[in-house]
């Protein structure tokens, strides 16, 4: 090229989540039955949207408007909807009153990023959970041109993560503009209690900062934890929600989202830079326009709120049975999550030589030279898709230096599930008594519930 025509960031360009596919495309056309442990897709993974949201759809398919384009923030009468829904979480509370203005759609949250990113000055960083969803940290760091910039979320203290520390960074790094939080959080399923979200309130006040607070979860929340919007929080702050009907309806293919923006005249930088968000997106024309107007008739429906609660028992239970599973496994803990599709086991110790058993010597090849320069819980990884077909993500492909792994709550059949969370558990156990280095610290009954688990 005459040119270089290669962005700074593009290098930073990664999504762990979707690259494993590949590599277990190639153990599959080996002959291995690949259970897709990956991707967040509670539909792909056998769960059927109610016929009454169906029917919902079909009645707003015959209706020559769902073909239009919409306004280029969204629908009005969905805003109207959605504006007066983040109001009411406001009961008794002092916080921004949210507008139709303030709600702009996007075509699925994907979208929505890469223009909150994209749209904010290079120099201008934002400062998001370790371990990362890397639509996010991608996203931040592409923008920037440097490796995105984290703050620790600890498996020691339920992937909670220290105010304080966080505090610090953002002192002493002046190019520090804002603050992401997920909540509940992909990967590590953990909600956060009030007083954290308060936390980071309070030092986004104190250094003059802006939030983020990805709630494409926020009414999937069980267990026993607090369900917590950032508009009950946020006080005079400025910052936004995103929010997304992707895993809540769930119907991730509509690729609709939105981000409800709070006090967003409260700072003149701030209410640009939202404006430049809106024109952007007004080059586009529009976001998808069915989804949209679905959204005030399923989400109004008397139904919503039962089916939400059923919903959430259901994570509940499995949730529980990811943890029952790795209950009896040493060097690795899973923290029972309390939100979202998500469960995440951190090592304690992972040696850098083990290995599971593999029966086939082509996938056996396979997974060695592909392990040859992999991080060690992406070794681990390799090893546990090639013996048994388990495809889960590695830690370390979500900006994390604690190794470890995320598998999904979503699998829809009981039976495959618990295959699954017994088999993974196993799995680990194999792993570490292969080595040296661990092998002295696994138990036998670690090992023989890899017999149970087949
Ligand atoms: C935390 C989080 N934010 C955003 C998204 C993207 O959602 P969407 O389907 O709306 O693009 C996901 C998808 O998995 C997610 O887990």
């Amino acid at each position: 090229m005459r040119r270089e025509i290669v962005h700074a960031g593009s290098g930073q360009l990664r999504y762990m989540i979707r690259e494993i596919v590949e590599f277990a495309r190639h153990v599959q056309e080996l002959g291995r039955e690949i259970v897709w442990e990956n991707i967040g897709d509670p539909v792909r993974k056998g769960e059927a949207p109610p016929q009454w949201m169906k029917d919902v759809v079909r009645e707003l398919a015959a209706e020559d408007l769902a073909y239009a384009y919409s306004d280029t923030p969204g629908e009005m009468e969905t805003r109207r909807f959605l504006a007066a829904r983040a109001n009411e979480r406001l009961a008794g509370i002092t916080g921004p009153t949210v507008d139709t203005d303030d709600i702009v759609f996007f075509n699925g949250l994907g979208d929505a990023v890469n223009k909150v990113y994209g749209l904010l000055r290079p120099q201008a960083r934002i400062i998001g959970p370790s371990p990362a969803y890397s639509t996010h940290s991608s996203a931040e760091a592409a923008h920037s041109g440097y490796e995105h910039l984290t703050y620790r979320l600890d498996p020691e203290r339920g992937w909670l993560p220290d105010l304080e520390e966080i505090e610090r960074t953002v002192r002493y790094n002046p190019s520090i503009a804002g603050i992401l939080i997920i909540n509940p959080d992909n990967p590590t399923g953990v909600v956060y209690p009030p007083e954290i979200l308060e936390g980071f309130v309070e030092i986004a006040r104190r250094y003059d900062l802006f939030l983020i607070c990805d709630e494409t979860y926020a009414h999937i929340v069980y267990g026993g934890a607090t369900e917590t919007h950032l508009n009950q929080v946020i006080g005079d702050v400025p910052g936004m929600a995103m929010r997304s009907i992707s895993k809540e309806v769930p119907w991730p293919g509509a690729r609709c989202g939105w981000i409800e923006v709070y006090n967003r005249t409260s700072d003149p930088q701030f209410a640009t830079y939202i404006e430049s968000i809106v024109a952007s997106k007004r080059l586009e024309v529009c976001s998808t326009t069915l989804p949209q107007q679905a959204i005030p008739r399923i989400m109004g429906d008397q139904r919503y709120e039962d089916y939400l609660a059923a919903r959430n028992a259901q994570y509940e239970a499995r949730a529980r049975e990811a943890s029952e599973a790795f209950a009896g496994t040493s060097g690795v803990r899973l923290h029972t999550p309390q939100g979202g599709f998500f469960a995440t086991a951190a090592f304690d110790e992972l040696p850098p030589d083990g290995e599971i058993p593999i029966d086939d010597p082509a996938i056996r090849h396979l997974v060695e030279e592909k392990v040859a320069d992999a991080d060690p819980d992406a070794r681990f990884v390799y090893y546990l898709l090639g013996a048994t077909g388990i495809c889960v993500v590695p830690l370390s492909g979500f900006c994390c230096d604690v190794p470890g792994f995320r598998m999904t709550l979503l699998e829809n059949d009981d039976a495959t599930r618990r295959w699954t969370f017994n088999r993974i558990a196993a799995a680990v156990a194999e792993y570490r008594r292969s080595s040296g280095a661990t092998a002295q610290a696994v138990s036998d009954q670690e090992i023989a519930t890899s017999g149970v688990a087949g």
